[in-house]
């Protein structure tokens, strides 16, 4: 673990140099500042894990640089320094967003308890909340849904190429599931408990992807202030998912090129390569062949990513995964918007099956969750959807019928609700809004299997 890097502020030299010692010894990187403005400006050149400020200042008071920290940098945390006249304010500090606060005379064993749990209690917060990104990432990601061809014979390609090292290039119209589909091979993979490291190269400005990537030496450029990992080694053992391709950079193609053929780096500013492992997804929503034709993607780096192409059909080429899809998104938002939706019809779905649907599932998934909004009741129809081309044709290329995927859908619903109600069809029917017998019609009619408690 990296030393942790403590600020301190004082306008008394010798207080900021006894805890400047002190904190050295104990292991600490130091830095030191006269008033609340010094500090300011050194937190905005540098990386600070925890500030110790004294209280009163010449300068304005400790509770203003504070408040300032705590705005611009919410993760430092600021432990208060303060005479006995100022314990009051040092306690309203703490609502302020202070972790502790310290009387003075002190000793300096104090000072290194507080700045310890400090330094403890940061890590805890950080971890949790990479925990809740990654908790968060599997809900949404984690489930793949459609029973379409299409989407079978995309899965089989995931399982297939999961366990290798290979590079993937997935290709797929805007909202098909491109990010969804490279987890699932993260996910499948050996790789699946080290990190999956998504980059979006048209996001990033073109000179910073470079050192994004590779990562940079101190000095290597104006603003290195420091070294810094890039993503590469922060995928170490896991996954790089680099998602829109297409967009790198021609002279960064050579780079990334040799950093997949000799497993390599070379971070910005540095004359020691390092060794990388680590797996490449792409993607891209672009022909890339195209791109090479035309002169703005390298045909080496085409041919080395394209190891194994993926490719996702465009949702109007699998329209029978879209009953599934609506299902799945109703029971997604009925959590998400505190909702009870239950029912679609027949013409609805209908519709929605019929659309063009250019921006794919993302499209589809937004238009549910509008009308879902919308949605006083329990059943979404065709009026929550005002905008959609509507239609009447049955819709083209299906395989399913209506009648069969509308069941389906109310058989999922039914499903759920028995679910989390722990099999108390009382419960399950008032969730529902049907009366019991209704709930045991549906549950005959519709082929309901499940155990009685
Ligand atoms: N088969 C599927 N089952 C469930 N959800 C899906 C499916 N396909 C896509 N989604 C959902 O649709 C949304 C878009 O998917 P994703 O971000 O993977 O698409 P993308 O191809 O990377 O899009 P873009 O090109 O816009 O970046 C996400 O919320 C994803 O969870
Ligand atoms: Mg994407």
């Amino acid at each position: 673990m990296h030393a942790r890097t403590v600020l301190v502020v004082d306008d008394e030299s010798s207080v900021r140099s006894s805890l400047e010692m002190a904190l050295g010894k104990a292991g600490y990187l130091t830095r030191t500042a006269a008033s609340g403005n010094d500090a300011l400006n050194i937190l905005k050149k540098q990386s600070v894990d925890i500030v110790l400020s004294d209280l009163k200042m010449p300068d304005g008071d400790g509770m203003d640089l504070l408040r300032a920290i705590k705005n611009d940098h919410p993760n430092i945390e600021v432990i208060l320094l303060t005479g006995y006249g100022t314990i009051e304010k040092a306690v309203d500090a703490m609502k302020d967003g202070a972790y502790d606060f310290i009387t003075k005379p002190f000793k300096k064993a104090v000072i290194l308890g507080a700045v310890e749990r400090a330094v403890e209690r940061q890590l805890l917060t950080q971890e949790n909340k990479y925990l809740k990104a990654q908790l968060g990432s599997m809900k949404s990601y984690d489930t793949i849904i459609g029973n379409s061809q299409a989407l079978r014979d995309v899965l089989a390609m995931v399982e297939r190429v999961a366990p290798l090292t290979s590079t993937v290039l997935i290709s797929g119209a805007s909202g098909t599931g491109k990010e969804l589909i490279a987890r699932a091979i993260h996910r499948h993979s050996p790789r699946a408990l080290k990190r999956f490291v998504p980059i979006n190269c048209a996001a990033i400005p073109e000179n910073l992807i470079e050192s994004e990537l590779f990562g940079h030496m101190k000095g290597s450029f104006t603003g290195a202030m420091r070294d810094k990992e890039g993503l590469f080694k922060v995928a170490t053992g896991g996954t790089l998912f680099l998602d829109e391709i297409s967009s790198m950079p021609l002279n960064l193609q050579v780079k990334l090129l040799r950093a997949i053929e000799q497993k390599e780096i070379l971070p910005v500013g540095s004359t020691n390569p390092e060794v990388v492992d680590v797996r490449i997804v792409g993607a891209t929503n672009k022909e890339l062949f195209a791109a090479v034709e035309a002169g703005t993607f390298r045909e080496d780096l085409y041919y080395r990513l394209n190891v194994i192409g993926i490719t996702i059909p465009p949702l109007k080429e699998r329209i029978d995964d879209i009953p599934d899809l609506v299902a799945h998104f109703v029971e997604v938002y009925n959590v998400q918007l505190n909702k009870q939706i239950h029912k679609i019809d027949e013409h609805t779905l209908r519709v929605l099956m019929n659309q063009p649907w250019k921006g794919n599932v993302r499209e589809l998934e937004n238009a549910v969750e509008r009308a879902m909004i919308l949605c006083d009741g329990n059943d979404l129809s065709i009026e929550q959807f005002p905008y959609l081309y509507s239609t009447n044709e049955a819709p083209r290329g299906s395989g399913n019928d209506l009648k069969s995927s509308v069941r389906n859908f109310e058989k999922g619903t039914i499903l759920n609700a028995l679910k989390a109600a722990g099999n108390d069809k009382h419960e399950a029917a008032n969730s529902l809004g049907l009366s019991l017998s209704s709930l045991y019609r549906k549950i005959t009619e519709l082929g309901i299997e499940f155990k009685e408690e």
